[in-house]
């Protein structure tokens, strides 16, 4: 499934996003960085809990306030870091340069607008134009993302749509401003199989029409392995190992992630349990002082508990924080 991938357009460096509770500072993004290149698809994988949601809030500059804050690192949007945009210019660059779409297709599409109304509402915002014009384009959108006969489901309202199809909506919305990026937050978890994965080949069309660069969150390594060219694991607030799809499945160098693919189960039984590993996550404000995964890690020696390991590379373009690599 190669793409043509082409220049960076999203690089982020040493993010850290904490929220501040009554029980303690919660180190949600606890120094994550990762780049992302023009047409390329990036899967961010990791259990429950673990910060992805929390870093593709980030990249919007929507963290839930007022708990959560971005308190350290770059988001560098063709080489301009969004951190520094004044909430004004956040507006601007939303939907139009950088976008996503919400996990849930059921809730994120209001029940009393049309499908056609929700995408003109988010068209807009963006492209001036009289009344015609915009049922224009929101009739483009949904053809873009194969809904038939769009210029008769503009007019739905999303009871009378599928859930697949009200998906393909949501990621229509998302798309009709033309962004650069796009993260996808485990956007296919309330879809039966075959659906999801219309859905997913779609999006890889999309992209291919477009070269989009896309972020795609999820807890299961099977679809990232079809969707994704390169992935980050993420564990309790940090990013562990990255590498191309082919190093992460072929090489798992953290200890971590070889769990994590132990515990996938084969394609066929993929509703079975996911991420049997033993043991908890730990929490985010009671983190270990060294790994914060040597609790449950079947390596652990002295200094992982004492010592968080720096980011070891494996081979080109693959790296892992794991003081086993020191060694190799
Ligand atoms: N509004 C909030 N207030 C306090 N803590 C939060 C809030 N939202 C998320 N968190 C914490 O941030 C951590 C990361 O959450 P999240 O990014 O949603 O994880 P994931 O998407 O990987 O399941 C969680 O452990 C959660 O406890
Ligand atoms: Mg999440």
């Amino acid at each position: 499934m190669a793409t043509q991938v082409g220049d960076v357009v999203l690089d982020v460096q040493d993010l850290h996003t904490y929220c501040f509770t009554r029980l303690g500072v919660v180190k949600a993004v606890d120094g994550v960085s990762f780049h992302l290149r023009q047409g390329e698809t990036l899967g961010v994988v990791g259990e429950s809990g673990c910060g992805k949601s929390m870093t593709a809030l980030s990249l919007l500059r929507l963290v839930p306030r007022p708990a959560a804050r971005i308190v350290q690192g770059k988001i560098l949007l063709q080489g301009e870091n969004l951190l520094e945009k004044t909430e004004q210019e956040m507006r601007e660059i939303r939907g139009r340069r950088i976008s996503m779409i919400l996990q849930d297709p059921q809730t994120s599409l209001n029940p009393v607008f049309t499908v056609g109304n929700q995408l003109i509402e988010a068209i807009q915002h963006h492209h001036k134009g009289g009344a015609k014009a915009l049922v224009q384009r929101a009739i483009t959108a949904l053809k873009q993302v194969r809904v038939a006969a769009p210029e008769r489901r503009v007019d739905d309202f999303p009871h009378q749509m599928s859930g697949g199809m009200k998906q393909r909506v949501v990621g229509a919305i998302a798309l009709s401003c033309e962004p650069r990026v796009i993260i996808a937050d485990e956007p296919t978890t309330s879809l039966d199989v075959t659906i999801q994965a219309q859905y997913l080949r779609l999006l890889r069309e999309i992209q291919q029409e477009t070269g989009l660069s896309i972020i795609f969150i999820t807890h299961d390594f099977g679809i990232v392995a079809k969707m994704c060219d390169r992935v980050m694991v993420m564990y309790a607030g940090k990013s562990v190992e990255t590498g191309s799809v082919r190093d992460i499945f072929n090489h798992p160098s953290h200890p971590y992630t070889q769990a994590l693919l132990d515990s996938v189960p084969k394609l066929e039984e993929r509703t079975a349990r996911l991420f049997s590993i033993d043991g908890q996550p730990p929490l985010l404000w009671k983190l270990p002082e060294g790994c914060r995964f040597a609790p449950r890690c079947p390596y652990t020696e002295a200094r992982c508990e004492t010592e968080y390991p720096p980011s070891f590379p494996v081979s080109e373009g693959h790296s892992a924080d794991c003081w086993r690599l020191e060694r190799a």
